[in-house]
């Protein structure tokens, strides 16, 4: 249990710097348009999370293994492909916050591989290669 626990205090004391004022997030200039797509995203990004761990409580780990893939996964990768350029965020990300996103959604992938496999443990203990993505990308960039 150390290393969950100290990685919850480090978290912890992050977000307690980060409430203080002094942002030092990168700022990400992305068109109007970008940014609404972009945050709609990020609320359906979430919705899915709190799907996946309800899913994962009940034992309903192919199902939840299900969501990873469709919502967060490498399948949901260039969903936004038919939009006008200006409201795509993906060409208008710095290409280092790009690649955490992508990172982001292999890392589901693999979630999903692990919770298709139907094991209790491996799919607990794969939950947090889900958040690992939004918290990498959240501390480093803003787009306001
Ligand atoms: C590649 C970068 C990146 C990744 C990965 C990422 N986000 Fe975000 N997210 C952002 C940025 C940038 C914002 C806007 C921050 C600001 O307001 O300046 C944001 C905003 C949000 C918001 C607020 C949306 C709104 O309506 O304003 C939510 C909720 C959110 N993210 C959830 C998530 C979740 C959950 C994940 C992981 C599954 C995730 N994000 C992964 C970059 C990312």
């Amino acid at each position: 249990m150390k290393a969950p626990l100290f990685c919850s205090l480090a978290l912890l004391t992050a977000t307690v710097h980060a409430a203080d004022g002094d942002d030092t997030r990168q700022l990400a200039s992305l068109p109007a348009a970008a940014e609404s797509t972009l945050r709609a995203e990020m609320r359906a990004n979430l919705l899915a999370l709190n799907e996946i761990l309800g899913l994962v409580s009940t034992g309903k780990f192919k199902e939840a293994g299900q969501i990873a893939e469709q919502e967060l996964g490498v399948s949901a990768m260039g969903k936004h492909r038919s939009l006008p350029f200006e409201a795509r965020p993906g060409p208008h990300m710095p290409p280092a916050m790009h690649s955490i996103g992508m990172d982001g959604h292999r890392a589901a992938s693999e979630f999903a591989r692990i919770a298709a496999s139907g094991d209790r443990d491996k799919t607990i203990a794969a939950l947090p290669s889900l958040t690992s993505g939004c918290v990498a990308c959240h501390y480093v960039y803003r787009l306001r």
